[in-house]
């Protein structure tokens, strides 16, 4: 079968580009979205090309290249690539707050509560030093919260991501300058996509 060079486009956005004002301003969506995410498809485009990685799947290039310390280049782009689609997909317009019945007993089971799971999410995402991502994940079958540096997924590891919140200062500078806690309050209780952590929990 011939190696089909495949080229990553910037996936779609699920919303449009204004759709979580003024939480998250189009003005931020620009250069969060068109500028950084493309940045990474454009970065590891570049990379890929005339390599074993071109036609791989992304999944399939962060993995691999997570194993090997000369290819941290690819590994950060590739794994930026699929944390924003992620991060993009995790929030929606009018959404946060409590998640419907069957998310919320399964937070109350794993987390003692709500408030807990809320105290821990914000805790993760502020405390995350410097830039990184903090996420909802299943651990076990066991939800739990996790947080990573940099370009760090949980997809190198054996936790299944549910939601991610970006706590790169690009992801809020635009809207909140250094008030990072209060990007995350906001993400907490405006945006978070509780339909998209369902979806992932059934899968
Ligand atoms: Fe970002």
């Amino acid at each position: 079968m011939p190696n089909e060079i495949k080229n990553f486009e910037l996936p779609k956005l699920p919303y449009a580009k204004n759709a979580l004002a003024p939480h998250i301003s189009e003005n931020t969506i620009n250069f969060h979205y068109g500028k950084h995410h493309q940045a990474y498809v454009t970065n590891l485009n570049n990379l890929i090309t005339g390599t074993d990685f071109a036609g791989k799947s992304l999944e399939e290039i962060i993995k691999i290249s997570a194993a090997d310390k000369t290819k941290a280049g690819i590994f950060n782009n590739a794994a930026q690539v699929w944390n924003h689609t992620f991060y993009w997909h995790s929030m929606k317009p009018n959404g946060g707050g409590k998640p419907g019945d069957e998310i919320l007993k399964k937070i109350e089971t794993d987390f003692g509560s709500y408030e807990n799971f809320v105290a821990e999410f914000k805790q993760a995402g502020a405390t995350q030093f410097g830039s990184g991502w903090a996420w909802l994940v299943l651990d076990s079958g066991k939800l739990k919260v996790t947080k990573t540096g940099n370009a760090e997924t949980p997809l190198t590891s054996a936790n299944k991501p549910l939601m991610t919140m970006d706590v790169w200062e690009h992801a809020y500078y635009l809207d909140y300058q250094n008030a990072r806690p209060t990007y995350i309050d906001t993400f907490l209780n405006h945006l978070v996509n509780w339909d998209f952590v369902a979806e992932n929990l059934k899968q």
